[in-house]
């Protein structure tokens, strides 16, 4: 069994729902308390003990890069103030032993589309794919559960969850049967069915492990929903071949590729934040 090490983070999407903000700064790098959303997903990563984090990056994505890379004149000013504690926080954004890889989709034609980008990168071996907005606080990391499953079966897995029957059009939604506990059979995927059609209510969101088998079918998928490359219908071409399987993960998804969402994902981790969540908390208490 070939072990996973790549992780791929597709961050070339427009983003339109939040503009003007993403004008001209990537959704990914929005912050959630005191980190952007796509530091959460790389820290996802390396918890799972990912070591190459591959960025589909688009227009305007500069500031991902310098994210994750030396700040010398921020690191030399915290330095050369004392401050040594935002030092370490500068320094610890990503771990050394982590590579970052860089690969630009020349337009944005869909969420499959960014995901084949990466095939020169990813080659012959099974991969995660995460999806930066998707921020889940779990017992344990989502990718990290997943590949656990993983281990156990050796083929591609989404993760799922529930959702109320009259958001199925905002989601791929699979039909499934029962295999063991959280973990279902897939057998048949379908991109935003109307709610009236949907096989069922269990929605695909941002983690997926894939199996390298998705570029050969990625390549061949015509544009669908919105005139875009599904990873829906390469995931559906895929499952003609190979099992496929949808795991229920634990935690709670903040979609932060929404402004609900997202307002509801800063309250939670303003909750759970060490140095703010006392004060946060009374503040909300007094609000209406
Ligand atoms: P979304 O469906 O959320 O689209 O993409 P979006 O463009 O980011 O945001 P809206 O809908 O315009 O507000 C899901 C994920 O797929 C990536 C996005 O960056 C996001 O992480 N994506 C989407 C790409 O990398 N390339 C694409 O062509 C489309």
């Amino acid at each position: 069994m070939k072990k996973i090490t790549k992780a791929v983070f597709p961050v070339a999407g427009m983003g339109s729902r939040f503009l003007p903000a993403t004008k001209a700064s990537p959704k990914e790098m929005m912050p959630v308390v005191d980190k952007p959303l796509i530091q959460y997903a790389v820290e996802e990563a390396v918890a799972a003990g990912i070591t190459d984090m591959v960025f589909i990056t688009g227009r305007n994505k500069r500031a991902i890069e310098d994210h994750f890379d030396t700040a010398y004149e921020v690191e030399a000013e915290l330095s050369s103030r004392g401050k040594l504690d935002l030092l370490r926080v500068v320094q610890d954004v990503i771990p050394k032993h982590v590579n970052c890889i860089y690969i630009r989709q020349p337009e944005a034609l869909g969420l499959g589309h960014a995901v084949l980008c990466a095939q020169p990168v990813v080659g012959s071996e099974p991969f995660a794919v995460i999806l930066a907005d998707d921020l889940i606080n779990g017992e344990s990391f989502v990718i990290k559960q997943m590949m656990e499953v993983y281990a156990r079966h050796h083929c591609s897995i989404l993760g799922v969850q529930d959702v109320p029957r009259e958001q199925t059009r905002q989601y791929g939604i699979v039909s499934t049967t029962n295999l063991e506990p959280d973990v279902e059979r897939v057998n048949g995927i379908v991109e935003k069915p109307m709610p009236m059609v949907a096989p069922s209510t269990l929605a695909v969101v941002g983690r997926y492990i894939l199996t390298p088998r998705i570029f050969h079918h990625l390549a061949r998928v015509k544009p669908g929903s919105g005139g875009e490359i599904q990873l829906t219908d390469g995931i559906a071409a895929l499952m003609q071949e190979e099992e496929l399987l949808a795991y229920r993960f634990k935690g709670t998804r903040y979609d932060c590729g929404s402004k609900l969402g997202y307002l509801q994902a800063q309250v939670a981790f303003g909750l759970m934040h060490p140095e703010l969540r006392d004060e946060f908390a009374a503040y909300l208490a007094t609000v209406k």
